[in-house]
């Protein structure tokens, strides 16, 4: 069954003044389970306008999105949100930590806003920070953490929601090659162990080459869709 399915999803962005934009032409993709794809491309080909679709971040103009083959064009706003928490983590580009909050504060934040109760949390979490390699580091604000650590924060935070899919726009883009590559590790890893679906952008060939399933885009089209042995 697909995780997340794209039907001749289009997505057209205007402002009302310049001649609109299409981001994203329209466009099927098929997300299963357990898969580790990148989406490449150049700058403007529409990798953050695909994974917005794929999140639900935001509406497309045409086309539906079914998250585990509900459509979700059927939902309201409070609906469409409460589906969005449950099936995805999001790993940004800027980390997004709160900067007040400690590493474990960070990732427990989540399960407060899902209600999750104390003991459970404390588990989930203590599992999580564990899984990424920061039990040591979890008393530890954004601020006094290396970007790569802040990132597995981060990635800490995205699975400790149990989600389908974790969705990373260019998560190693603030982090040197050699930091970026071992985040990539990282959320391999976590795919083997947790059996999580992981999209994820990039520019960098090195992040590339470690998907299974690449789909390169082009001027708001998916141009190839290959997958790598592995
Ligand atoms: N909010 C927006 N309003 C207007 N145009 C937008 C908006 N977001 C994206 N676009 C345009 O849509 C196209 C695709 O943008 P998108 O951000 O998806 O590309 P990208 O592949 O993620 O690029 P990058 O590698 O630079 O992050 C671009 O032409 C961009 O200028
Ligand atoms: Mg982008």
């Amino acid at each position: 069954m697909a995780l997340v399915e794209l039907r001749q999803v289009m997505k057209t962005y205007s402002d009302g003044q310049s001649s609109p934009v299409t981001a994203l032409q329209a466009t099927d993709l098929l997300v299963g389970p357990g898969e580790f794809v990148c989406l490449a491309g150049p700058s403007g080909a529409g990798k953050t306008t695909l994974l917005n679709m794929i999140g639900c971040i935001d509406r497309p103009t045409s086309g539906r999105i079914l998250i585990e083959e509900k459509d979700t064009a059927t939902l309201g706003r409070g609906q469409l949100a409460k589906i969005r928490r449950r099936a995805f983590g999001f790993v940004f580009q800027s980390f997004n930590l709160i900067p007040v909050l400690n590493a474990y504060e960070n990732v427990e934040y989540v399960l407060l806003l899902q209600n999750v109760e104390a003991d459970e949390r404390r588990q989930r979490v203590n599992t999580a920070l564990a899984s990424v390699g920061l039990s040591r580091l979890m008393d530890k604000r954004p601020g006094q953490l290396s970007g790569g650590q802040q990132q597995r924060v981060a990635a800490a935070r995205a699975i400790v929601s149990r989600p389908l899919v974790v969705l990373a726009d260019e998560p190693t883009a603030n982090l040197d090659s050699k930091t970026g590559e071992e985040l990539i590790d990282l959320f391999a890893a976590l795919k083997q162990q947790l059996q999580t679906t992981f999209v994820f952008s990039s520019h960098d060939p090195a992040v590339i080459r470690r998907a299974q399933r690449i789909l390169t885009l082009r001027d708001g089209r998916i141009m190839t869709d290959e997958r790598l042995g592995g």
